[in-house]
């Protein structure tokens, strides 16, 4: 059976069941951003006229009921030490970063949250960088640190860095004393678009990415996008992959606009880099938060957020941890999908040509590793967590931008062809 979601404005032509998107954010303001993306369609919060520095540009929602969270999004927000406060429930608070972070952020992260309540006990803990640490080894040094500081089941932790440290931090803190308060301040875009919402946490096993987490959920994110201008342009570009995906998954109008404004947001040098690349992560927030709110565990429709990610998985374990950064892989990925999309028939050649394009404008590969394989491609792709049964299941665009499907029932003849074409090695 194929899950397949229709984009809203098919529903509305057809009369269809609009009632059955829940809407997980209010609007309060029709904002305009970059004359492209309007508080009102998009569904998030402006909060210019009620922010008191006029520093939370917006605010989207997510709506899982008791668990729910708001995002902030704007820039400095960092230096809002009462935004994070006020979801201190404690007085004891932990930041975990990383060695590349700390030297740039924590200092002034910690003095901020001290300087806004004076009471709290603010810690940190410094773990190596890069995705090779995403272990319980290096997990073990933040409980170490919370078991040494004898801290209490109120006690806050506070995730300062990218998706690795923002997944172990989470980790970390559904498993502190069977679970304590978590905080996101994610610092790259793929974490501020991506990793920093929806509440999948976790570390890396030897034989397997992701394998060892909980679903946990913070209590606030705080996306503050002026600290994107200490990240390498090529990780910018890496989290742009999975906006890209967004707007193919679901938002035809994001998809446009990134057409028309895409080197902006890979060059953080580029004038109009901060207003664009605010835009992007405000959307994509908005989008992964209303996928999240109607499928928390991902029995359904959260797989969409998978697109490009079965064979972008296979690149990222065949190349080895750091060859391909994630959102690299994932540019590899989405073009072999929206190739196998048309090859079915299901997607425009135009549709095709357009999402390969907008990969290589963001100066993503859309190749895999020369010497990869069709058959190393099959045997990674057969350990993905979507399949069921032993049958590989894609997501895979079909009918209008901005839709797709999740599935199992293609014709494997077609998927072999994309991986024949793909491959420089025939094995
Ligand atoms: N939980 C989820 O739903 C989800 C979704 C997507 C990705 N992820 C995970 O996220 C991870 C990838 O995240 P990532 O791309 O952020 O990688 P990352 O966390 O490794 O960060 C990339 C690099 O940038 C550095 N860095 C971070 N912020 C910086 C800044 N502001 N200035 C300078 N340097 C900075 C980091 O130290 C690191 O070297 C993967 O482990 C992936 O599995 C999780
Ligand atoms: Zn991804």
């Amino acid at each position: 059976m194929a899950t397949q979601r229709r984009s809203p404005r098919c529903q509305r032509r057809a009369g269809g069941p609009r009632s059955t998107r829940r809407a997980p954010t209010t609007t309060r303001s029709r904002r305009t951003w970059n004359g492209a993306f309007r508080g009102e369609r998009f569904g998030t919060r402006c909060f210019s006229a009620m922010s008191k520095e006029d520093m939370v540009s917006h605010q989207v929602d997510v709506d899982l009921g008791d668990r729910s969270y708001p995002i902030y999004i704007g820039e400095d927000l960092i230096t809002r030490g009462d935004l994070l406060t006020k979801h201190i429930h404690g007085k004891q608070v932990l930041i975990v970063t990383n060695e590349t972070i700390a030297p740039i952020y924590l200092e002034k992260l910690t003095r901020v949250i001290q300087e806004s309540d004076p009471s709290l006990q603010v810690e940190s803990v410094i773990l190596r960088d890069g995705e090779q640490h995403k272990t319980t080894q290096e997990l073990m040094k933040v409980w170490d640190k919370a078991m040494e500081l004898r801290f209490n089941r109120k006690a806050t932790f506070v995730a300062l860095g990218g998706g690795v440290i923002g997944d172990m931090t989470g980790f970390a803190a559904s498993a502190f004393q069977r679970g304590v308060y978590f905080i996101q301040v994610p610092t790259t875009v793929m974490a501020m678009v991506d990793s920093s919402v929806g509440g999948k946490t976790g570390v890396n096993h030897p034989l397997g990415k992701n394998m060892i987490g909980a679903f946990y959920q913070p209590q606030c994110v705080l996306v503050d996008s002026l600290t994107l201008k200490s990240l390498p342009n090529r990780e910018t570009a890496s989290g742009v992959s999975e906006i890209i995906k967004y707007g193919l998954i679901w938002d035809a109008d994001l998809f446009r606009w990134l057409e028309e404004n895409i080197e902006s947001l890979v060059d953080s040098d580029h004038p109009e880099f901060g207003r664009a690349i605010s835009s992007a992560i405000e959307r994509s927030c908005a989008i992964k938060a209303e996928v999240v709110a109607q499928d928390e565990k991902e029995g359904g429709i959260r797989a969409f957020l998978n697109l490009g990610h079965t064979f972008g998985h296979a690149v990222e374990t065949y190349s080895g941890y750091g060859t391909y950064l994630h959102g690299e892989a994932i540019g590899v990925g989405l073009t072999m999908a929206a190739d196998l999309s048309h090859r079915l028939g299901w997607v425009t050649e135009d549709i095709k040509d357009r999402t390969i394009a907008l990969v290589k404008r963001s100066k993503l590969p859309t190749t895999p590793p020369e010497s990869m394989t069709p058959d190393d491609f099959l045997e990674l792709m057969a350990v993905d967590k979507k399949n069921v049964d032993g049958n590989l299941r894609l997501v895979l665009l079909r009918g209008e931008l901005g839709t797709c499907v999740v599935t199992s029932d293609f014709e494997k003849g077609k998927l072999m062809d994309v991986l024949n074409t793909h491959c420089k090695t025939m094995g």
